[in-house]
């Protein structure tokens, strides 16, 4: 089979496509046919080992994961004598990051709990778009945001994987919506329904006197004060990523905020594919559908890798796999 493997951190042209075994399957794996797989910020860390910290979590020295990518769609070729859940033939989809990495490539072996049943009205291109960036939509504005009917949301970042989503979701609730972002994007996002947007290159939404009831962060570029000016009482701040030094800062300062303050902050801890069943659910009413970039070939990878980094794409890059 085809896979980018890696042996070295870098820029995305470590990344080597090889001809290597196809896998086989342990009991509790099943081996899956990739159809389609997406560019996520892991990939784009753990290539290059940076921040360094990642490092603990992707081999000091040298990639422990040879092969990246964490987000698939495909159909099920060979299951490990204890599976229960899948059989060959099956479609499925899902973000396998909890139990490894490996979707760059045509057929990966993975634990059958990293993967759900793909509805047979999604694509598999749209199927490896939703998995991880619906994910920490659903539980930064639902579960931890405690979103409401009505309220005020911001989403910062909100051209992404996980603002385009946030976007869809949020309206279900008829909340008042301003996205934050740069570029092309802000057409597609006025397209997409955001009531309002704001070009971070020309504005800083912590600097205005509008104030939300709800934010929702893929970058957390600031101090966490920066963000309470701009809360309302009661109002929620939620980080799902972003600078590493920052959400230390949130993380520390959480429990005093709570203390002397109405208004909290919190960081997302993302479960994988936790809320699936809820997102099929919704695409099945034609109320979701995720906004794809591409697809691209699979040997386009290293060259979208850059594209990734330079932060040009819209909503989520997805990689076709024939
Ligand atoms: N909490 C968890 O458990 C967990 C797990 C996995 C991943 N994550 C994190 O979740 C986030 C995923 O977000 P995503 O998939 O939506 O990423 P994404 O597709 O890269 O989108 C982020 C968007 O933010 C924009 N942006 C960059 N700098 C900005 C700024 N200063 N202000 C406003 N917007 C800015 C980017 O555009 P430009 O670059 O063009 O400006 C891009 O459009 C990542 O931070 C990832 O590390 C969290």
């Amino acid at each position: 089979m085809k896979a980018f493997v890696f042996t070295k951190y870098g820029s995305p042209e470590v990344l080597r496509l090889k001809k290597i075994a196809k896998p086989t399957p342990k009991a509790n794996e099943v081996l899956v046919r990739i159809r389609a797989t997406a560019i996520n910020d892991y990939d784009w860390s753990m290539i290059r080992g940076k921040p360094y910290m990642y490092r603990l979590l992707f081999g000091l020295l040298k990639p422990k994961h040879q092969i990246p990518g964490m987000e698939l769609a495909g159909t099920i070729e060979a299951v490990g004598a204890n599976v229960k859940s899948f059989e060959p033939g099956d479609a499925v989809y899902g973000d396998i990051s909890e139990y490894g990495f490996g979707s760059f490539a045509e057929y990966v072996c993975i634990d059958e709990k990293a993967l759900v049943h793909k509805p047979p009205e999604m694509s598999f291109e749209e199927a490896a778009a939703i998995s991880h960036a619906a994910m920490l939509a659903v539980q930064g504005l639902v579960d931890i945001g405690k979103i409401e009917k009505g309220m005020r949301v911001l989403i910062n970042g909100a051209g992404g994987g996980m603002g385009t989503f946030g976007l869809q979701i949020a309206k279900l609730y008829n909340a008042e919506v301003t996205g934050v972002d740069t570029g092309n994007k802000l057409k597609m996002m006025k397209k997409l329904g955001f009531d309002h947007i704001v070009d971070y290159k020309k504005e800083d939404f912590t600097k205005k006197k509008e104030q939300y009831d709800l934010i929702l962060d893929a970058k957390t570029t600031r101090p966490t004060y920066r963000y309470l000016k701009v809360l309302k009482p009661n109002g929620n701040y939620v980080s799902v990523g972003g600078y590493l030094n920052q959400i230390f800062l949130l993380i520390i300062l959480k429990p005093l905020i709570s203390l002397i303050s109405t208004k909290s902050v919190h960081m997302v801890a993302l479960k994988p594919n936790k809320d699936l069943d809820y997102i099929n659910q919704l695409f099945a009413e034609g109320k979701i559908k995720p906004i794809i970039d591409g697809p691209y070939k699979l040997s386009e990878v290293p060259d979208v890798m850059h594209y990734f980094g330079e932060g040009k794409h819209e909503g989520k890059i997805i990689v076709s796999i024939a």
